[in-house]
């Protein structure tokens, strides 16, 4: 029995050395399991070399969208698409939020608000934000100025979604309901926007 088990354990030893020498730079030597590795699923994007789509174009296997289509759920994105020049901006005043008020969009708002906006802004938007009280950055317009009281919520979506001057875009990183949901709470901060009660969740 010991012998059996030293000669099977001599072998698979044996088998491991010559697998593992045949390796080397481009040559992984024998894999185990090569699916672990290669996956025999077709891959979306790559444009497969021995195994073409011979159906779809470019040989990819996941069919491109026709132009101009629009994914489920964001018009919003084509509805705020707006030209990036200073009537653009003062045209945007005529926007007005689409949202409510409600706790859960300010609650939303004040977390993409911490996440983004702070390091400039300050957590209470009075321009003391760490990157400016290190003076690595000028101070930002503080909200409870007059000059921020009196900017239409539709020019701060505008500024918001495609940056103004030093302060740059977040249209890539937050959606337009987010942006929205942002503004309600600067409005708060700005004190011209109180909750409602209203517990509507938005999921976007
Ligand atoms: C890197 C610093 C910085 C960050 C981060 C930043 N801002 Fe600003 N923000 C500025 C500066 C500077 C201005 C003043 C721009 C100007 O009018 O010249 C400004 C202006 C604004 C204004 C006034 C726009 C207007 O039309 O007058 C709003 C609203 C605003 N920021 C909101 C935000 C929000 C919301 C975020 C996060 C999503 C954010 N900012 C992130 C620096 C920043």
């Amino acid at each position: 029995m010991k012998k059996t088990f030293l000669i099977i354990s001599t072998l698979g030893l044996g088998i491991l050395f010559i697998a593992s020498c045949s390796a080397g730079g481009e040559n992984p030597g024998i894999e185990y399991a090569p699916n672990m590795y290669t996956s025999f699923a077709y891959e979306p994007m790559t444009q497969l070399a021995d195994e073409p789509n011979t159906i779809n174009p470019h040989g990819m296997n996941m069919r491109k969208a026709p132009n101009h289509t629009i994914a489920r759920g964001q018009m919003d994105f084509v509805k705020y698409t707006m030209e990036v020049t200073t009537e653009a901006y003062e045209a945007s005043a005529g926007l007005k939020n689409p949202l409510l008020a409600s706790e859960y969009n300010l609650a939303e708002g004040k977390r993409l608000y911490n996440i983004n906006c702070t390091p400039c802004h300050g957590a209470e938007g009075k321009a003391d934000g760490t990157i400016v009280t290190d003076g690595k950055y000028p101070p930002p317009p503080s909200y409870d100025s007059e000059r921020i009281k009196t900017t239409p919520e539709g020019k701060m979506f505008y500024s918001i979604k495609y940056g103004k001057n030093l302060m740059g875009p977040y249209g890539t990183v937050l959606n337009p309901n987010q942006i929205w949901m942002v503004v309600h709470y600067i409005n708060t901060l700005k004190g011209t926007t109180t909750a409602v009660a209203d517990s509507t969740t938005i999921t976007n």
